[in-house]
Protein backbone atom coordinates (compact mmCIF):
# COMPACT_ATOMS: atom_id res chain seq x y z
CA UNK A 1 0.00 0.00 0.00
CA UNK A 2 1.06 3.17 -0.17
CA UNK A 3 1.58 5.97 2.58
CA UNK A 4 -0.41 9.47 0.53
CA UNK A 5 -2.70 7.43 -2.18
CA UNK A 6 -4.80 5.67 -0.03
CA UNK A 7 -8.33 6.10 -0.38
CA UNK A 8 -10.16 8.58 -0.43
CA UNK A 9 -11.85 8.14 3.43
CA UNK A 10 -8.50 7.29 5.28
CA UNK A 11 -7.20 10.31 3.40
CA UNK A 12 -10.05 12.45 4.15
CA UNK A 13 -9.36 11.40 8.08
CA UNK A 14 -6.05 12.43 7.50
CA UNK A 15 -6.84 15.93 6.88
CA UNK A 16 -9.10 16.57 9.41
CA UNK A 17 -6.93 15.05 11.91
CA UNK A 18 -4.09 17.66 10.70
CA UNK A 19 -6.14 20.64 9.69
CA UNK A 20 -9.22 21.19 11.67
CA UNK A 21 -7.71 22.62 14.95
CA UNK A 22 -10.98 23.38 16.87
CA UNK A 23 -12.88 19.83 16.66
CA UNK A 24 -16.14 20.63 18.55
CA UNK A 25 -19.28 20.12 16.02
CA UNK A 26 -18.97 17.22 12.82
CA UNK A 27 -21.64 16.35 10.81
CA UNK A 28 -21.69 13.03 9.06
CA UNK A 29 -24.36 13.73 6.10
CA UNK A 30 -24.00 10.18 4.61
CA UNK A 31 -23.88 7.73 7.85
CA UNK A 32 -23.92 4.50 5.93
CA UNK A 33 -22.07 1.48 7.58
CA UNK A 34 -21.10 4.40 10.28
CA UNK A 35 -17.28 4.26 9.24
CA UNK A 36 -16.94 8.32 9.53
CA UNK A 37 -18.98 8.78 12.02
CA UNK A 38 -16.66 6.25 14.34
CA UNK A 39 -13.58 8.12 13.24
CA UNK A 40 -15.52 11.92 14.03
CA UNK A 41 -16.86 10.63 17.50
CA UNK A 42 -13.77 9.78 18.43
CA UNK A 43 -12.11 13.34 17.47
CA UNK A 44 -14.86 15.85 18.11
CA UNK A 45 -16.70 16.57 21.28
CA UNK A 46 -20.12 15.66 19.26
CA UNK A 47 -20.93 14.42 15.92
CA UNK A 48 -24.49 14.51 14.29
CA UNK A 49 -24.90 11.87 11.64
CA UNK A 50 -27.65 11.73 8.99
CA UNK A 51 -28.96 9.00 6.66
CA UNK A 52 -32.33 8.06 5.30
CA UNK A 53 -32.17 4.58 5.89
CA UNK A 54 -33.19 2.78 8.65
CA UNK A 55 -30.85 0.20 8.80
CA UNK A 56 -28.12 2.62 8.77
CA UNK A 57 -29.39 4.26 11.89
CA UNK A 58 -30.52 1.34 13.53
CA UNK A 59 -26.92 -0.14 13.55
CA UNK A 60 -25.36 2.84 14.53
CA UNK A 61 -27.95 3.15 17.53
CA UNK A 62 -26.44 -0.24 18.84
CA UNK A 63 -23.15 0.98 19.07
CA UNK A 64 -24.27 3.53 21.76
CA UNK A 65 -21.59 5.99 21.12
CA UNK A 66 -22.53 9.33 23.68
CA UNK A 67 -21.62 11.96 21.63
CA UNK A 68 -23.34 11.01 18.17
CA UNK A 69 -26.39 12.13 17.48
CA UNK A 70 -28.50 10.02 14.93
CA UNK A 71 -31.02 11.55 12.47
CA UNK A 72 -33.29 9.49 9.94
CA UNK A 73 -33.89 12.16 7.58
CA UNK A 74 -32.29 13.58 4.32
CA UNK A 75 -29.44 15.60 4.76
CA UNK A 76 -30.90 18.67 2.76
CA UNK A 77 -33.26 19.32 5.71
CA UNK A 78 -29.15 20.49 7.73
CA UNK A 79 -31.07 23.47 8.87
CA UNK A 80 -34.06 22.41 9.98
CA UNK A 81 -32.34 20.28 12.30
CA UNK A 82 -28.79 21.42 13.54
CA UNK A 83 -29.16 25.32 14.84
CA UNK A 84 -25.01 25.45 15.57
CA UNK A 85 -22.08 25.99 13.28
CA UNK A 86 -19.82 22.84 12.40
CA UNK A 87 -15.99 22.12 12.48
CA UNK A 88 -16.26 19.77 10.12
CA UNK A 89 -19.13 18.52 7.59
CA UNK A 90 -18.34 15.36 5.60
CA UNK A 91 -20.40 13.20 2.54
CA UNK A 92 -19.28 9.78 1.30
CA UNK A 93 -21.81 9.85 -1.89
CA UNK A 94 -23.34 7.07 -3.47
CA UNK A 95 -25.32 3.99 -2.12
CA UNK A 96 -24.18 2.10 0.93
CA UNK A 97 -21.77 -0.63 0.59
CA UNK A 98 -23.10 -3.84 0.38
CA UNK A 99 -26.97 -2.66 0.60
CA UNK A 100 -29.49 -1.30 -2.22
CA UNK A 101 -28.02 0.53 -4.99
CA UNK A 102 -31.43 2.00 -5.83
CA UNK A 103 -30.66 4.11 -2.63
CA UNK A 104 -28.04 6.48 -3.35
CA UNK A 105 -27.41 9.95 -2.73
CA UNK A 106 -29.20 12.30 -5.67
CA UNK A 107 -27.48 15.92 -7.28
CA UNK A 108 -30.21 17.89 -6.17
CA UNK A 109 -30.36 17.00 -2.48
CA UNK A 110 -26.93 16.92 -2.33
CA UNK A 111 -26.56 20.44 -4.08
CA UNK A 112 -29.06 22.01 -1.09
CA UNK A 113 -27.31 20.32 1.76
CA UNK A 114 -23.85 21.04 0.59
CA UNK A 115 -25.10 25.08 0.19
CA UNK A 116 -26.52 24.57 3.47
CA UNK A 117 -23.46 23.39 4.90
CA UNK A 118 -21.41 26.14 3.43
CA UNK A 119 -23.40 28.41 5.68
CA UNK A 120 -23.44 26.31 8.80
CA UNK A 121 -19.76 25.88 8.63
CA UNK A 122 -16.97 27.93 11.08
CA UNK A 123 -14.31 30.14 10.06
CA UNK A 124 -11.09 27.13 9.28
CA UNK A 125 -13.62 24.71 9.12
CA UNK A 126 -13.84 22.40 6.03
CA UNK A 127 -16.39 20.61 4.37
CA UNK A 128 -15.44 16.82 2.54
CA UNK A 129 -16.83 15.51 -0.03
CA UNK A 130 -16.11 11.94 -1.51
CA UNK A 131 -17.45 11.16 -4.92
CA UNK A 132 -18.27 8.12 -6.48
CA UNK A 133 -19.28 8.92 -10.32
CA UNK A 134 -19.19 5.21 -11.85
CA UNK A 135 -22.54 5.31 -11.87
CA UNK A 136 -25.42 7.84 -13.66
CA UNK A 137 -25.99 9.40 -10.91
CA UNK A 138 -22.82 10.10 -9.04
CA UNK A 139 -21.65 11.47 -12.51
CA UNK A 140 -24.47 13.76 -12.16
CA UNK A 141 -23.56 14.74 -8.76
CA UNK A 142 -20.03 15.02 -9.71
CA UNK A 143 -20.56 17.63 -12.67
CA UNK A 144 -22.90 19.99 -10.55
CA UNK A 145 -20.84 19.75 -7.62
CA UNK A 146 -17.75 20.74 -9.16
CA UNK A 147 -19.59 23.15 -11.47
CA UNK A 148 -20.56 25.07 -7.72
CA UNK A 149 -16.86 24.41 -6.26
CA UNK A 150 -15.09 26.35 -9.24
CA UNK A 151 -17.74 29.30 -8.50
CA UNK A 152 -17.17 29.62 -5.20
CA UNK A 153 -15.71 32.81 -4.16
CA UNK A 154 -12.10 32.54 -3.12
CA UNK A 155 -11.85 34.99 -1.01
CA UNK A 156 -13.86 33.00 1.35
CA UNK A 157 -13.45 29.47 0.63
CA UNK A 158 -10.84 27.41 -0.98
CA UNK A 159 -11.76 24.14 -2.90
CA UNK A 160 -9.40 22.02 -3.80
CA UNK A 161 -10.15 17.93 -5.29
CA UNK A 162 -7.56 15.02 -5.01
CA UNK A 163 -8.18 12.51 -8.01
CA UNK A 164 -6.73 9.53 -9.10
CA UNK A 165 -4.68 10.06 -12.29
CA UNK A 166 -3.67 6.69 -12.78
CA UNK A 167 -6.38 4.13 -11.81
CA UNK A 168 -9.48 2.74 -14.06
CA UNK A 169 -13.46 2.86 -14.32
CA UNK A 170 -14.16 6.36 -12.89
CA UNK A 171 -12.43 6.12 -9.16
CA UNK A 172 -14.02 8.00 -6.89
CA UNK A 173 -12.52 11.50 -5.82
CA UNK A 174 -12.52 13.91 -2.98
CA UNK A 175 -13.47 17.36 -2.42
CA UNK A 176 -12.45 19.77 -0.03
CA UNK A 177 -13.70 22.81 1.15
CA UNK A 178 -12.27 24.91 3.59
CA UNK A 179 -13.33 28.52 4.71
CA UNK A 180 -11.06 31.16 5.47
C1 LIG B 1 -21.63 5.61 0.49
S1 LIG B 1 -22.78 5.48 1.80
C2 LIG B 1 -21.96 6.25 3.14
C3 LIG B 1 -20.84 5.46 3.73
C4 LIG B 1 -20.49 5.91 5.13
N1 LIG B 1 -19.91 7.20 5.21
C5 LIG B 1 -19.63 4.90 5.87
O1 LIG B 1 -18.69 5.30 6.54
O2 LIG B 1 -19.97 3.73 5.79
C6 LIG B 1 -24.02 6.66 1.39
C7 LIG B 1 -25.15 6.73 2.40
O3 LIG B 1 -25.91 7.91 2.12
C8 LIG B 1 -27.24 7.65 2.47
N2 LIG B 1 -28.10 8.65 1.80
C9 LIG B 1 -28.58 8.66 0.54
N3 LIG B 1 -29.30 9.78 0.32
C10 LIG B 1 -29.27 10.50 1.47
C11 LIG B 1 -29.84 11.74 1.87
N4 LIG B 1 -30.55 12.48 1.02
N5 LIG B 1 -29.62 12.16 3.13
C12 LIG B 1 -28.87 11.42 4.00
N6 LIG B 1 -28.31 10.23 3.68
C13 LIG B 1 -28.51 9.77 2.43
C14 LIG B 1 -27.48 6.23 2.00
O4 LIG B 1 -28.58 5.67 2.66
C15 LIG B 1 -26.14 5.57 2.35
O5 LIG B 1 -26.20 4.95 3.60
Amino acid sequence: MFKLVKDISSLSHDIIDKYIENKNLAIDCTLGNGYDSDFLSENFNKVIAFDIQEMAITNYKNKNKDNVYLIQDSHDKLNEYVKESADCIIYNLGFLPGGNKEITTMKDSTMNSIIQALDLLNEGGIILIAIYSGHNEGAREKTCILEFAENLPKNKYGAMKFEYVNRNNNPPMLLCIEKK
